[in-house]
């Protein structure tokens, strides 16, 4: 699925400027007016306020696999082009409709919303905005809402994530592998395993305590001491850098072998698994008794099936965790997870990994960078 996008996407890279609508106020937007071609970049004229409503100038919108996918008609909710791809920002408020109570021009505020964010101007309900704290960089801000909302609720509302229990996350490099590590490590005070595709197996200490380093042969571990071994590749000693305490090659190893040589044979608690196919049977395989596997996402295009003797074996949870669900479904619960990401921005318990920044006029390149599979951490598109 990811090539076959990658593939459409790459096929043009230019953007088209259309002209602004006449006698209308224009900002610009990013525009898919084709599913599968290049965006546009287009002035569109700036909507009438509704009463609750409020306009917001857009900072930074993340950039989500999801966006992606929804301009390649493969997202599970589907838009009619033309539509303006982009699920969440950081900005600030311009006008606020009649109603409006919560938040007031100037102030600085996260948002979130369906399509849309990938624009100079973005119009949402007065509900869908939280304000961001001083001390927090629209930078930082515009990250929390997809990738840190979804690491809380898949490990903290899901699988319920207890201090000490060790976690297990697939595409830990990705912006919410490494939301998943800093909220396990930072907040819920987890062990975090982390796996990525290139070095053979790689594992050093997480939180300055570095015991050892070594290569390859199997390595346990208790809950005084974490006992390292080293490789070469930049995904893994990046997220060796930003938190897990052990990185792991699925790509070119056994990673069911790794995991149980790196939990004494026991298995890990919790794991977030975001590529599927065979790499979701191999962390299904790696879990602890009474082990809870939650299914994020299919980033690696095959959408697995579960083998139902594997679950009942070792008594083990699958769930899944689909964040844009909650807000229509438990709002409170979904604004409860922006307030809680918000106070850890503003107490420094977190730290948001930005890996690349792009222009709204480099859209399609940001779109590439995430499909050749270049990035890191979290893509930002920036509107100045
Ligand atoms: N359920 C939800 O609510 C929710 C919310 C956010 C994200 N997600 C899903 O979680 C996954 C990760 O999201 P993200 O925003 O963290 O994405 P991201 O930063 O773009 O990371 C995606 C990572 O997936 C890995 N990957 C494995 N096979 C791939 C392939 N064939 N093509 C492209 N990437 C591949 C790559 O890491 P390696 O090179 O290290 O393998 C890549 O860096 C996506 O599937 C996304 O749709 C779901």
């Amino acid at each position: 699925m990811a090539a076959a996008a990658a593939a459409a996407v790459g096929r043009r890279l230019c953007i088209l400027r259309l002209p602004a609508q006449h006698g209308a106020r224009g900002y610009r937007a990013a525009l898919c007016t084709q599913l599968t071609q290049p965006l546009l970049v287009q002035d569109l004229p700036a909507p009438r306020l509704q009463p609750r409503q409020v306009r917001v100038r857009v900072h930074y919108s993340g950039l989500n696999f999801a966006d992606i996918l929804a301009c390649q008609g493969l997202y599970q909710e589907k838009h009619a082009p033309p539509f303006t791809p982009g699920m969440e920002f950081s900005g600030t408020v311009m006008e606020t409709g009649e109603n409006v109570s919560a938040v007031k021009e100037g102030h600085r505020v996260i948002g979130v919303t369906g399509i849309s964010a990938m624009a100079e101007e973005c119009v949402v309900d007065e509900k869908a905005l939280w304000q961001i704290p001083d001390n927090v960089s629209s930078e930082d801000a515009a990250v929390l809402p997809v990738a840190y909302g979804t690491a809380w609720l898949a490990l903290h509302h899901r699988a319920h994530l207890q201090p000490r229990e060790t976690v297990l996350v697939t595409a830990g490099a990705g912006a919410t592998g490494l939301a998943i590590i800093d909220l396990a490590v930072s907040v819920f005070q987890a062990k975090v395993l982390r796996c990525c595709p290139f070095s053979p197996v790689l594992m050093c200490s997480s939180l300055g305590k570095q015991v050892a380093w070594s290569h390859g042969d199997a390595v346990a571990e208790n809950q005084d001491q974490v006992i390292a071994a080293a490789g070469s590749d930049p995904k893994c000693q990046l997220v060796l850098a930003n938190g897990a305490s052990h990185a792991v090659n699925y790509s070119q190893n056994s990673l069911r072998e790794q995991v149980t040589a790196l939990t004494g044979g026991r298995g890990v608690d919790v794991a977030i698994e975001a590529v599927g196919g065979d790499i979701f049977k191999a962390v299904l395989q790696s879990l602890a008794w009474e082990g809870r596997i939650v299914v994020m996402g299919f980033a690696g295009g095959k959408i697995p099936s579960i083998p139902a003797n594997l679950l009942l074996l070792k008594n083990v949870s699958a769930m899944g965790v689909y964040w844009s669900r909650y807000q229509q479904e438990d709002f409170p619960l979904f604004s409860s997870a922006m307030s809680s990401l918000l106070q850890y921005g503003r107490e420094g318990k977190i730290r948001p990994y930005i890996g690349a920044v792009f222009k709204l006029e480099e859209v399609n390149e940001a779109f590439n960078h995430v499909l050749q599979r270049k990035s890191t951490g979290k893509v930002i598109i920036s509107m100045k």
